[in-house]
């Protein structure tokens, strides 16, 4: 590659991370765990489409598209959120839970514009609105390569394994960004792993992001 579009390239990508570095409430440590599971989906020729539980402004979204929409694997990427606001907290939320209930409202057309200002091909991207109890009945996803749960909230992140884990392909990919910090979110997910009786390894990101790779030794029943 010549001097020109080397500098052009490195330009365009600083300009994209800066793009969606400003549309994210994800650090850049999350950003890069979610962009590594991307790429190795496409490594580790895992087939299945991408899914986001908890869009907000379409940052760690578009992490994801922009690798996942060109994949030779014919990816289709799925964003669900209700852009209302932060839904209502139970008790397993804690303390301070209460204080977002309503905050994080946002407008889908402009996740679109960032996807499509950060390379995403949006023939791939479908933007699902309205709250999860709603929407996720509504869709058929067969085969899931990367789930993303960001959706922070006990009863939340709960509807998001009931959904869709089932349907995370073996050698799939399941990243929960708030299991280091908001209790409910935690509570949700060891109480799916108790229930199917689970012990997938939970690889730790930083203090709140966590992933794990569904394999069949983490499968004990
Ligand atoms: C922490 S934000 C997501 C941040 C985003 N992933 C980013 O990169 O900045 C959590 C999002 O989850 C959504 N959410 C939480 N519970 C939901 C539910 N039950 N139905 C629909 N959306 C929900 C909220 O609307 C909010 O936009």
């Amino acid at each position: 590659m010549s001097w020109l579009a080397d500098t052009l390239k490195t330009w365009h990508e600083k300009r994209v991370a800066r793009l969606i570095r400003r549309k994210s409430m994800i650090d850049a440590v999350r950003a890069a765990s979610l962009l590594e599971l991307a790429q190795r989906i496409d490594a580790e020729q895992i087939a299945g489409d991408v899914v986001e539980c908890g869009v907000y402004r379409g940052g760690s979204a578009a992490t994801m598209a922009r690798v996942a929409t060109h994949s030779p694997m014919r990816r289709t990427v799925w964003l669900f959120d209700s852009f209302q606001g932060m839904p209502p907290v139970t008790e397993a939320d804690g303390p301070g839970a209460e204080d977002w209930v309503g905050a994080l409202a946002y407008d889908a057309r402009k996740v679109e514009k960032l996807l499509r200002r950060t390379g995403a091909d949006l023939s791939r991207v479908r933007i699902v609105e309205g709250f999860f109890a709603d929407t996720f009945r509504t869709v058929e996803i067969p085969r899931i390569a990367l789930l993303n749960v960001d959706s922070d909230w006990y009863e939340s992140v709960k509807l998001c394994f009931e959904r869709f884990y089932d349907a995370v392909a073996p050698g799939g990919f399941v990243s929960i960004d708030d299991y280091g910090t908001w209790p409910g979110c935690r509570k949700a997910v060891d109480e799916f792993f108790v229930k199917r009786g689970l012990n997938h390894k939970m690889n730790r990101v930083d203090e709140t992001a966590f992933w794990f790779q569904k394999t069949e030794g983490g499968e004990t029943r």
